[in-house]
């Protein structure tokens, strides 16, 4: 299996031009399901996720083209309305395609996505959705069977904002004539990407002013083209690694405001930046990282998904900061690998402490999940030495060509395989 060889402690310098949103990209090739037409996808990063939901497309019965991140998808033949645990098990985002496939076809067969590194991950806020909207939903050996004679429109509060859920119900509920109202919803970016992209098919969905989702269900939703919005979580994780290694960094084509609170936090802990409507300029800075404390909330609160880059940039504080991570019940897996880097970090539930050490150290580490992964790559950049991150393949689910990003960075990073490359 391929691994990172960092040899560490050089500042990042230059441009880094961001690529197109996974968490977007994925829910919006799954959308292509509900209708026969052509759609076409633009600056769809090129990803390990994202060829998984393509071959996931072909299985259910797409004609799919994949050229400069460009997807076309094209109907090819009735579709399939249940999916192999073999693909789902690859990615838990596979789920998503019950939403389109109910409403649709008034079936489906999914397997029921297993739990990951980062916590159990259950679906229970999607099936109670789909009830709610005339399903009904059986769990039996691992596979969820959702049946429906007919889908209604319905009134529906989610527990908890989640961004999936709220993605498949309101695919599913876009082709249920009558108004369905959803309330308590994820507000992430990714999310507006999805329902831009479905409004262009011909979905009729907006937010009140008490900012519900309201939808009024077609018959029927027509082809589309759609250029995917910019990737925040690789943004965040690009500020970051400019920022920890004190280097003078413009990350471009990107959405800063999408990320105001980290660029708020960084500022408090004392670095320069200069935002316009596309870019952030990261000062070098050789001044005192001041510890700041962030808490994992939905969106517009600090991203889970930045939360361990931002434990790396943490570990070389001056203080002690504290990181809640209120979202996931297991995503500090990084730690330890960071503590092996000499970082002096204390992690209690879903609460780390992070008393910043002078420098961290070369080591080999292994990666458990894909923003766990960013931070020890993170971290390797800031260590003097050579560090070794295993288990790769977590990273490329969710960044594209981040070697050859982070090399034009002037980082001295290569991609390597002990099994097959010379060392
Ligand atoms: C999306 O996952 C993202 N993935 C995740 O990014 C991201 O961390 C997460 O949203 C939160 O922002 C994609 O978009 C492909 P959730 P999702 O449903 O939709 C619980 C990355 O690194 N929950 O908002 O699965 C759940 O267990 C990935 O790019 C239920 O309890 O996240 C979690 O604790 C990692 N029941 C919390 O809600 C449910 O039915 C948030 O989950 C659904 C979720």
């Amino acid at each position: 299996m391929d691994r990172f060889l960092i040899n560490g402690g050089k500042k990042l310098n230059g441009t880094v031009h961001i690529s197109g949103s996974k968490n977007a990209a994925l829910p919006i090739l799954v959308a292509t399901l509900l209708t026969d037409e052509k759609c076409v996808l633009r600056r769809v990063p090129n990803l390990r996720d994202v060829r998984t939901t393509l071959k996931i497309l072909e299985y259910l019965g797409k004609k799919i083209t994949y050229q400069n991140n460009t997807v076309t998808v094209e109907a090819n033949g009735t579709l399939k309305n249940n999916l192999p645990y073999e693909l789902v098990k690859q990615m838990r985002a596979s789920f998503w395609v019950a939403g389109p496939l109910l409403t649709r076809f008034k079936q489906a067969d999914i397997p029921l996505p297993g739990g990951c590194a980062i916590g159990v991950r259950p679906v229970d806020i999607h099936l109670k959705g789909f009830e709610k909207l005339g399903a009904v939903c059986d769990v039996k050996a691992g596979n969820v069977l959702l049946r429906a004679q007919r889908l209604q429109p319905a009134q529906i509060i989610l527990r908890f904002p989640s961004v999936g859920a709220t993605q498949n119900l309101l695919m599913c509920a876009c082709l249920i004539p009558g108004e369905t109202i959803l309330e308590n919803t994820a507000k992430e970016p990714e999310v507006d990407d999805v329902i831009a992209f479905l409004n262009k098919m011909g979905a009729d969905i907006h937010t009140d002013d008490k900012g519900r989702l309201i939808v009024h269900g077609q018959t029927v939703l027509h082809g589309a083209e759609h250029t995917v919005v910019a990737d925040r979580i690789e943004t965040g994780s690009f500020v970051l690694a400019a920022a920890a290694t004190r280097g003078d960094v413009t990350v471009a084509d990107c959405v800063p405001e999408h990320n105001a609170i980290l660029l708020s936090d960084l500022r408090e802990a004392g670095f320069t930046l200069d935002v316009t409507d596309t870019s952030v300029h990261v000062h070098a800075y050789n001044g005192e990282i001041k510890p700041v404390r962030v808490r994992t909330a939905p969106y517009p609160g600090f991203a889970t998904d930045l939360q361990a880059p931002w434990m790396t940039l943490m570990t070389l504080c001056t203080g002690t900061a504290e990181i809640d991570e209120d979202i996931f019940e297991n995503r500090f897996m990084h730690a330890p690998e960071l503590v092996r880097m000499g970082a002096n970090i204390y992690t209690e539930k879903s609460v780390a402490r992070v008393t910043g050490v002078q420098k961290l150290s070369a080591a080999h580490v292994q990666a458990s999940d894909l923003r766990g992964g960013f931070a020890l790559v993170m971290a390797g950049l800031c260590a003097d030495g050579k560090t070794e991150v295993e288990r790769i393949y977590h990273i490329d689910r969710g960044y594209e060509n981040l070697e050859q990003k982070l090399t034009a960075l002037g980082a001295n990073i290569r991609r390597y395989n002990p099994d097959k490359d010379e060392f």
